[in-house]
This record gives structure tokens, sequence and C-alpha cells, in this order.
């Protein structure tokens, strides 16, 4: 075995530190149908019905499905699933995707009951990439982008719009200040959003979900309108307008439990009053309950930064995600450390309930402090590597944040491995462990459904490293099949151990086959 395993080492050496460079870890999609995406999907009965089949391959690709209940159909040509979601219960369905090159099946679950996310959600989110300068016109961009460039066949869904979609009192684009709301306290979108059930429609007629932004306050964190004493009529604003998503973010919330100030100018100050763990329960509470009374499935995503310990309690006020800290566009040099502090919090990650270090940040996105406009990251390749595979191993919800009009190869090749992905949407939910090896180096390990481990070496300095996983440490015994789930290769049998030169600020991404 030892000879074997320098032998192999020999190898992964070589793969690897060809590896370093920019190169491509993950291998181009072949021409036949691959189907991807979650094998479980929650949904809550008589709703409105929408998934789009992720599936690789070259077009045309036709779609059969088998079992699929009553109340929804197929398009065969597009994958798109859509109508009502069942009476309560649990539907296994096989679906099948036929090409000119080949065929895929795949099985999938529909939970029709209380439950949405059963999964993390996939999606993309607007912020890191153009900040107050969105539009519709971005926003549909975005939408078609998801789909001409893969992502949805990889499992991404969710197009969200963020902040600074509605009007402001007070602004430097002036065309995005205006009256907050209508004479009947309806919210009143900015100039840059004429239509928005026209979006929502647009992005629904690709298969796709939309999702939009307030926060429980008077105002957003960039001075636009909040939901602060609109809370009803706002969510039934969004419903109508056919949002499936809502990111509900405190900013100025905190003026009101604290018995702070605000005027309609924007300005908002918080007093001295110390808040309890009810005020910081309070406005997600009120509005969780709202949005579950929708008759639309509606993913709502809280955003206040880990206070009070949010994962503690951020399911039970009907959160399908929580932030769990400050917005990471700060951090980006702080990935590695992020991820094992979001770690601590595993117990409370589960099916429909995630932990949320913030979104993918790579490719073209602006800097946070200055909300820039989108330039090519910094962040070396191999830490790109790193960053997707650790957000899959916490089953982190998948957003990308970067401009969409500029994805390139490289960035959609970090985004876009449908096994690396498998990982994040394993139907445990469960987040990886962290277990420390030398300086600089760890291993994040994450049990999977099919009692499988996914485990991944990372190292956090400046030149590459040999990683040991041990099978003690990962509680594993005998011989087991390897597979290195960056490059989708075999690696072949191991018996107690493996050991792989990790780049430099990268990782190498393992699946230890039960
Ligand atoms: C906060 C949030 C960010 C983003 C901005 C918008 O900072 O944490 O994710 O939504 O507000 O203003």
């Amino acid at each position: 075995m030892t000879r074997i395993h320098c032998i192999i080492t020999g190898i992964l050496s070589i793969a690897f530190s060809l590896s370093h460079a920019q190169e491509l870890y993950t291998p181009a999609p072949k021409p036949q149908p691959r189907i991807n995406g979650p094998l479980v999907y929650g949904c809550r009965p008589g709703h409105p019905f929408l998934y789009r089949i992720p599936c690789q391959g070259e077009r045309p690709v036709s779609f059969t499905i088998k079992g699929l209940p009553s109340g929804l159909s197929l398009d065969p040509a597009t994958g798109i699933i859509s109508g009502n979601a069942p009476v309560q219960g649990e539907y296994e369905i096989l679906i099948k995707a036929v090409n000119a090159k080949g065929k895929d099946q795949r099985k999938l679950k529909i939970i029709s009951g209380d439950k949405l996310a059963l999964t993390p959600p996939m999606g993309w989110n607007h912020w890191y990439a153009h900040y107050d300068r969105i539009t519709d016109a971005m926003m549909r961009e975005a939408a078609d982008v998801m789909i001409s460039s893969g992502m949805a066949d990889a499992g991404y869904q969710y197009v969200n719009i963020d902040d600074c979609w509605a009007n402001a009192p007070n602004n430097n684009d002036k065309l995005r200040v205006g009256p907050l709301r209508d004479e009947k306290g309806n919210m009143i979108p900015n100039h840059f959003f004429p239509d928005m059930h026209g979006l929502t429609d647009y992005i629904h007629s690709l298969g796709l979900k939309a999702g939009i932004y307030s926060s429980p306050g008077p105002y957003t964190c960039a001075g636009f309108t909040g939901s602060y004493n609109h809370e009803e009529q706002d969510a039934h604003q969004f419903t109508s307008w056919g949002f499936d998503f809502l990111k509900y973010d405190w900013c100025s919330y905190g003026a009101i439990p604290t018995e702070g100030k605000w005027d309609d100018k924007g300005v908002t100050s918080e007093g001295n009053k110390k808040l309890t763990l009810e005020d910081f329960q309070l406005p997600y509470q009120k509005m969780g309950a709202i949005i579950r009374s929708q008759d639309r499935d509606i993913v709502f995503n809280l955003c206040q930064y880990g206070m009070s310990e949010v994962w503690k309690w951020g399911g039970s006020v009907g959160g399908h995600s929580w932030r769990t800290g400050g917005d990471l566009g700060f951090e980006l040099d702080r990935i590695f450390d992020i991820a094992i502090r979001n770690t601590q919090y595993r117990q409370y990650s589960k099916p429909g309930e995630w932990n949320d270090p913030d979104y993918i940040q790579i490719g073209w996105i602006g800097n946070a402090g200055k909300m820039g406009a989108p330039e090519l990251t910094k962040m070396p390749a191999s830490m790109q590597y790193a960053y997707m595979s650790l957000w899959c191993l916490i089953a982190s919800p998948l957003v990308y944040s970067g401009d969409m009009s500029k994805l390139d190869k490289f960035t959609l090749n970090v985004l876009c491995n449908p096994e690396v992905i498998d990982v994040d949407q394993d139907p445990l939910g469960e987040c990886g462990i962290v277990i420390e090896k030398q300086q600089n180096c760890f291993l994040m390990v994450k049990n999977l459904s099919d009692g499988s481990k996914a485990v991944g070496l990372f190292n956090r300095g400046k030149t590459p490293v040999e990683v040991t996983a041990d099978w003690k440490d990962l509680k594993l015994s005998g011989k087991k099949l390897v597979r290195d789930l960056w490059h989708q290769n075999d690696l072949g049998k191991f018996n107690g151990q493996i050991t792989a030169t990790v780049p430099a600020e990268g990782v190498v991404m393992l699946k230890i086959i039960k």
C-alpha cells in the first residue's frame, strides 16, 4: 500500500501542481445529457409550481417524466415543470433526458408539505455587481445569461433583486428618488423598474424564479423604502407581483425597538434602549408569518448579520436561511475563517433551514466599500475553487453575486461543477466538520446521504503542501474508492488514508465512497 500510496501521491502532486495556475479543474460538460439538481424538492400544496430541470448536454434535449403527480405538467422541449403543487405527499419521479448523443435519468422526490428549500437555494443576486445601479434590463439579462451560460443547467435557479429597486427620499441618482408609496400605501418601484409583474413573468418564462428585497425598518440599508408598518401590504404586493424569494434586511430597523428616530428624508438613528432577544425576533416573526400565509411558495432569507445568534431561532420564525455575519464583500480575504466559523453553527443547518455566510463573489464584482463598478476579482484561482468547495461543504446557499454580463470561462468553471454542487445539495443537509491538520491546513468533512463522505483538503498557506486524510479521523475503515470531485475522476482504492498535494491557498476535494 505504501508504494501505491507514494505513486498515487506522486501522480496527484504532478496533477495538482500543473493545475495551480488559472487552470480549469472542472472538465467541460459532455455532449450527452447529464441531469443535475437536487434529489428532493419541497413545495406547498395547491401553490404555483415551477421547476426547470437542470440538465447539461447539447440541445435539443427531449425530456420525459415517470410518476409526475397530477396538477403538474412538463414541457418536453425545455424541461420546465409547471402547474400547481399536488396534495400533501411524497412523489418519487423519474426524469429522463435524451439527445442525439445519448441519454440520462435521475430521480427526484417532490415533497408537497409545509417545507421549502429542502436543499440550499441556488441562484444569483445583483448586489455585489450592480449595487445602486440595478435595472429591470440587468435583471432580465441576468436571467438570460443564467440559461445561456449553463448555470441553470448546473442547478442555479433564483434571479434575485437586492436593494435599490424602490424609490428613496434622497439619492445621488435622481431617477431613484420619488414618492415611496402610492395613495393606497403600495410601495412604488423606481424609474428603472417600470413593470415588476412583467419582470417576474419574464424570469418565470425561462423556468427560473424571482427574488426581491426589503427591510423591516422604515428604510433599507441604502436608504430606500422599507416595509415598516406596511409588512402585510408589501408581502401581498410581492406575492401579487409573482416573487418567489424575499431577502429581509434589518438595516434601519434598529431605530424601532431602541426607541430611536427617523424622518421622512431617510435619516434614522438608534436610541439607547438595549435590545432583547424578542426585539431581534419580532420583525422576522411578523414577516415570516405573513409570508407563510401567502398562496405562493416564498423562500424567506433573514439578513441581520448574525445578531443574537440568529441560527438558533431563524428557522422557528419562518426563515429558510439566515446570514450568519456581516457583508462578506468586506471580508473576502477571510473566506477560510468565515467558513470555519460557520461550522460552529452546524447543528442548525438542516433541510429547509440554512446558515448563510453570504454570496459567492468571484468573476466581475464591484468593490463593496465604494459600491464600485465590476472589476475582475484578484482572488487567486486556487482560492476561488476553495471558496466554492467550502460553501458546498457547509451546505450554504449558493448565490452568485458577480456581473452576469461578464461571466468568463474560469468563473463558470468554478461555479458549475455538478459533482461539487451535489455536495452542497445533498439531501441530508449536514454542515461539515473541521479537522485541523498541520499549520495552515485543515480538512472539512461532510456526511452525505448515500453514506459517502465529502472531504475538502484545504491549504491556507502560500506554497503547495501535502495533506493527509486519515480514515481514523474520518471514522472510516477498510479500502475505499476515492473520487476527485473537481476533476471528476476516480483516484482508485485507498486503505487507511489518502495524501494529496494541495495547491497554495487552495483545495483538493474528494468523495470517499461508501
Ligand atoms: C446590507 C446587506 C447586503 C445588501 C445591502 C444592500 O449591507 O447585508 O447584503 O443587501 O445591505 O443595501
